[in-house]
């Protein structure tokens, strides 16, 4: 434990994405950072979240090649699974990542502290290292950014083998063979969609009557059709009772008397904030009723010099999200000029196969929200780089304001479903928080062929006349 009396421009407690956006972004503008972490800078995204969740799907897509490479008039044979060997690779993506990351923030000069962060009055923080020695801070600002964990269950006690959260499916050295998952949301669909691809019998168990919360229906429906392809059973609208152990596996009660005999369960329910350990009883910072730590729009809690970030506030969870809100605060640190996130216009990428990504309203938000609107979809199908890659499953959707005359004209959302979606979405996005108008974007050329072609035709026809569609 480094033990320092020093005062910092700046005390980050949480080293994940929020935290070290903070500590990076803040050197780099010549802050005095210290940064406390009590397991390994990177946090939940780069050790138990995104990264390792994209790089299982990735081994799932090289597999999905391989198994269609007759197609293309390549024989590869069938392709078999060493699940350790993946595993073994996710670990030096990771372990790589990290070392990158660590490089990073030591060039930077940024003091970083291996223990928990509690706060205490006056901007002070105290470190206490897994030893039991404890380190004091002072700063003249604070960034609580302590993430967040997986929601559980009651009645399923994690276990690590049978019983799993995203934390430990990870960590397995064998690939389930059948496994439920409970909750259809991001997490859900990505485990869901790489275990089948990898040859597990998944079922998928969600409460609500849609798997995939918030996402534009058309978009849905492609990934439903999709997983039913390739035999994922989704059962909606069914409540999970419970489950009862056997010898290997174990058995899931739900529904009407229903039972399901598996490997495996992956709890993925949501993740609740962690506040626990951040001391914040008897300070000026808020906690909601449901762990959030309370900010306004500027990330200020409601504690003066204390702010926080990432997923330890009730905003999307999402990694790029907890880097925007380090950089405004930070900005406001500064004295710069700041502008909060809209949060409402954030990109959202599923990595599931086929691939979501969105950006604004959908169709269902826009027309609640009072919206006239006029939509257009474009499906992979007439795509010719599609084709090419032999990926045609799902659309471009966009959704935009009606004109008189019936065209479109400020761009509300675009949704879409199908290939290397998450890396078109760009583009997309810039347009919807641009509230650039479709006549805007349409005249701006796409190359060709290309997949992104299909974005522009989509907004080509609501302009009231297209190219291909
Ligand atoms: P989520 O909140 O997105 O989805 C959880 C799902 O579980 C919901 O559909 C909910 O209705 C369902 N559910 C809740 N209790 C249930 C029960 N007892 N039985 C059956 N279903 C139940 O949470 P998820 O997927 O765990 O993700 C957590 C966070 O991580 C989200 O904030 C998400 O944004 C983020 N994330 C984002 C990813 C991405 O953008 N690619 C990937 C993974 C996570």
């Amino acid at each position: 434990m480094v033990t320092t009396a020093e005062n910092f421009d700046v005390v980050v407690i949480g080293g994940g994405p929020g935290g070290y956006a903070a500590a990076l972004y803040g050197a780099a503008a010549g802050l005095n950072i210290a940064m406390v972490e009590q397991d390994k800078v990177g946090g939940t995204c780069l050790h138990r979240g995104c990264i390792p969740a994209k790089e299982l799907l990735e081994t799932a897509s090289v597999f999905r090649s391989i198994a269609g490479a007759g197609r293309f008039g390549i024989s590869a044979g069938a392709p078999e699974l060493d699940f350790s060997a993946t595993i073994a690779r996710k670990q030096q993506v990771i372990d790589q990542l990290h070392k990158g990351l660590s490089g990073l923030v030591k060039s930077r000069k940024i003091t970083v502290l291996n223990g928990t962060g509690t706060l205490g009055p006056e901007r002070t923080v105290t470190v206490t290292g897994a030893d039991g020695d404890t380190a004091e801070l002072a700063g003249d600002h604070v960034i609580l950014a302590a993430g967040s964990v997986p929601r559980t269950i009651p009645g399923f006690e994690v276990d690590g083998s049978v019983i799993l959260t995203s934390d430990e499916v990870f960590e397995l050295s064998e690939l389930p063979a059948r496994v439920a998952v409970i909750g259809g949301g991001a997490i859900g669909c990505e485990f869901a969609s790489m275990m089948a691809d990898l040859g597990s019998e998944v079922t998928v168990l969600e409460a609500l009557s849609q798997i995939l919360p918030g996402v534009d229906k058309d978009i849905v429906g492609v990934v439903l059709k999709a997983f039913k392809g390739r035999k994922i059973d989704v059962r909606t609208g069914v409540k999970v009772e419970g489950h009862d152990l056997g010898d290997a596996g174990t058995t899931v009660r739900f529904g009407e008397g229903e039972t399901l005999a598996v490997d495996a369960v992956i709890v993925s329910v949501g993740r609740r904030p962690y506040s626990d350990s951040l001391g914040l009883d008897g300070s000026g910072v808020k906690v909601d009723e449901r762990g959030f730590v309370a900010v306004d729009e500027w990330c200020r809690t409601g504690e003066d010099g204390v702010w926080a970030v990432g997923d330890v506030i009730a905003t999307p969870g999402l990694a790029h999200v907890g880097f925007a809100e380090a950089i405004l605060v930070v900005r406001q640190i500064l004295g710069e000029e700041a502008v909060p996130v809209d949060y409402a216009k954030v990109a959202w990428c599923i990595y599931c196969h086929p691939e979501v990504a969105f950006a604004g309203y959908s169709e269902e938000t826009a027309r609640e929200a009072g919206f006239e609107v006029v939509t257009s979809k474009h499906r992979w199908m007439g795509n010719s780089r599609a084709l090419i890659v032999g990926d045609t499953e799902g659309m471009v959707k966009v959704i935009a304001e009606k004109e008189p005359d019936g065209t479109g004209g400020r761009i509300l959302g675009v949704h879409m479903a199908g290939p290397w979606v998450t890396e078109q979405l760009g583009q997309a996005y810039l347009a919807v928080n641009w509230e650039a108008t479709v006549d805007e974007v349409a005249h701006f050329i796409q190359p060709h062929p290309s997949l992104s072609e299909n974005f522009g035709e989509t907004i080509m026809t609501l302009t009231g006349r297209g190219l291909h569609g």
